[in-house]
């Protein structure tokens, strides 16, 4: 029994990879750039059948373009099991880009569990770069609340799921993951500063002062993250009991997050 797991350059690939490995289970990494990780083998979501040979169970990375590719690679395999990653935007309906992969991938005749984690913790990597540049943390709506998830908990939640099983209470379920507390992009800076002595200055941006300093190429992305961090002002985030119910631990809290990334923002 050898389980695949995809995306693996990114940080939930390798803390399941990890895992699964500490739990005594044959793991084949996959990455679309292979020659960046020690003995990983190629991953090409177009054709991903070469990877699939000799497979049973699959933690996914996927994407509605590619998802229809995956299915028929993954039957043809024989594969038993898939973990996808999806989100908590998939909940949003239906026309939301998660929700149309969780439908293709899920349409097969292996058992799929579908974990759906909100914002991650790590998004906050995307600020250092600016407080040790400039001493700052610029972003729109820093009013906006989410319950941000630690990447080392969803991988968690993922290991069971594929060490239990396929026929074991998760097939064809999707678990909505959250971190432990809903707080603000404010206060989250605020625990930057606590924990690594950083000081930094937040800027709340104008939503045309954020567009001209994003640099996102997709517009269409770009105002579906304005428009998504808008609708959570005032809005404490949902705690969803997930992560508890898959790993048996409470989620882990920003602060612990910024203690496992020492260095990040000096
Ligand atoms: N960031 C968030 O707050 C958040 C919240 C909920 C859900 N998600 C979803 O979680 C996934 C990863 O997000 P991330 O922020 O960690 O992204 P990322 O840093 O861009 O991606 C991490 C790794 O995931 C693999 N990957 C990403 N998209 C893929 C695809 N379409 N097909 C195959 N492999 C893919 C790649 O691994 P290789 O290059 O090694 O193949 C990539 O290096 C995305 O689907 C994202 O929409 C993100």
């Amino acid at each position: 029994m050898t389980v695949l797991v995809t995306g693996g350059r990114g940080a939930i690939a390798r803390a399941v990879t990890a895992g699964l490995i500490a739990a005594g289970q044959d793991v084949r990494v996959a990455s679309r750039e292979p020659s960046a990780l020690p003995s990983a083998v190629a991953y090409d979501p177009l054709d991903p059948a070469p990877a699939l040979r000799d497979i049973s169970q699959v933690f996914l990375y996927s994407a509605p373009s590619t998802a229809p590719a995956f299915v028929a690679a993954a039957e043809a395999a024989g594969v038993k099991q898939v973990v996808l990653l999806s989100s908590l935007s998939a909940l949003g309906g239906p026309e939301d880009p998660h929700a149309k992969t969780e439908h293709v991938v899920a349409n097969a005749s292996y058992a799929t569990t579908r974990l759906q984690p909100g914002a991650f913790m790590s998004n906050a990597k995307y600020w250092a770069h600016q407080v040790r540049a400039i001493g700052q943390i610029r972003l729109p709506y820093l009013e906006a609340e989410e319950a941000p998830i630690h990447e080392q908990d969803i991988a968690d939640a993922a290991v069971r799921v594929l060490l239990d099983g396929p026929g074991n209470g998760h097939d064809g379920r999707g678990y909505p993951l959250t971190g432990p507390e809903s707080m603000t992009r404010r206060h989250q800076i605020g625990l930057i500063t606590e924990v690594t002595g950083v000081p930094i200055e937040a800027v709340d941006l104008t939503p045309d002062q954020a567009r001209a300093e994003m640099g996102m190429r997709d517009e269409g992305q770009r105002e579906t993250l304005l428009a998504y961090w808008a609708s959570r002002v005032g809005t404490p985030a949902a705690i969803e009991p997930g992560v508890e119910l898959l790993t048996g631990h409470t989620a882990r809290t920003f602060t612990t997050w910024l203690t496992d990334n020492p260095g990040l923002f000096t």
